[in-house]
Formats: C-alpha cells, sequence, structure tokens
C-alpha cells in the first residue's frame, strides 16, 4: 500500500444557525468503509500519544474541538506536523506511517474513522521495526521502477 497523508477541508453546510459537516464512506473525503469511530479528549497537558504506525489501517482525523498536532513521519524519513485546528480541518493517513498527537489543548477532542476494527496485530509500535520496514519497501519501489 502507498503512503498517503493528506490535508482535507471538509465541505460545511452552514446557514444563519451554524454549520454542520456530514461524512460518507466510500467517498473522496473518507475513501474506505468506516468499521471503528473512537475519539480522544480529557488529554493530560504535555502528553503525546501514538507513536506508532499501522500495516493496512487507514484514519481520518478531525479535531472536532480544541487543537492538537500530528506529527507524521514518511517511510523515507520525512517528517510533517499538522496542526488541526478546526472542525473543518481532516488528516487522512494510510500506510506505513509513523504518527505522533501532541500539542493538545485542554478542550482538544480529536476524532479518528478508522477502516478496520480494533487488531493490535495491525501496530507497528517499535520505532526500529518501522524504520526496518520502511527500509523493506523503499528498495522494492525502487526495484518496481526499474
Ligand atoms: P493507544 O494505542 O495507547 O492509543 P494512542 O494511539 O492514542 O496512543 O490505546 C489506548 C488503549 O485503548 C489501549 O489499551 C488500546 C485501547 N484501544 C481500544 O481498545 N480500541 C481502539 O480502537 C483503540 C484506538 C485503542
Amino acid at each position: 500500500m502507498n503512503e498517503v497523508v493528506k490535508e482535507l477541508q471538509l465541505p460545511w453546510h452552514g446557514d444563519e444557525r451554524g454549520k454542520l459537516i456530514a461524512l460518507e464512506a466510500l467517498t473522496d473525503l473518507v475513501p474506505f468503509e468506516v468499521k471503528r469511530v473512537y475519539y480522544i479528549f480529557d488529554t493530560t497537558p504535555g502528553t503525546v500519544r501514538g507513536k506508532h504506525a499501522h500495516k493496512v489501517l487507514k484514519q481520518l482525523l478531525i479535531c472536532v474541538s480544541g487543537a492538537c498536532t500530528i506529527e507524521c513521519e514518511m517511510p523515507d524519513g520525512t517528517k510533517t506536523e499538522y496542526r488541526l485546528d478546526w472542525p473543518d480541518r481532516g488528516l487522512l493517513i494510510e500506510g506505513i506511517i509513523w504518527r505522533q498527537m501532541k500539542e493538545f489543548s485542554k478542550d482538544a477532542v480529536l476524532l479518528v474513522l478508522a477502516s478496520e476494527p480494533y487488531d493490535e496485530a495491525d501496530y507497528i509500535r517499535s520505532y526500529n521495526e518501522f524504520k526496518r520496514l520502511s527500509a523493506i519497501s523503499l528498495i522494492g519501489r525502487r526495484y518496481e521502477e526499474h
């Protein structure tokens, strides 16, 4: 699977009453069947969560209240930080990407839509293992290019 980290501007329906965002599975915004939803809240100040990659899981992250930062490290070592600070910002993550969630505001609620049920076997929790798998996938990709 190719690695994808994509920032999404989620379209909202707005009128004098306020705004509403609707997300449907198997669309451009949510390009997978949603099999699980979870949310992270009441985060202790200074906490860094995540620190893992997934083998097949696809996720869409939205900070529906407050703000937090998602740091993604790609298999080639490139690291990018994404600040999610408004409910119309989404971050789509697919493939073997090392992620950390940090800098949570007190009122942060990080909503995650996921393509698979919870499965500990899908986690890569060792950073060394992430680097090892990244090296293998980069070599494989270079081989395919020739
Ligand atoms: P953990 O993987 O530490 O969360 P994070 O990625 O945010 O650092 O998960 C915390 C606990 O919650 C851990 O015991 C596993 C459990 N959990 C579930 O039972 N189901 C889920 O869908 C998730 C994401 C976690």
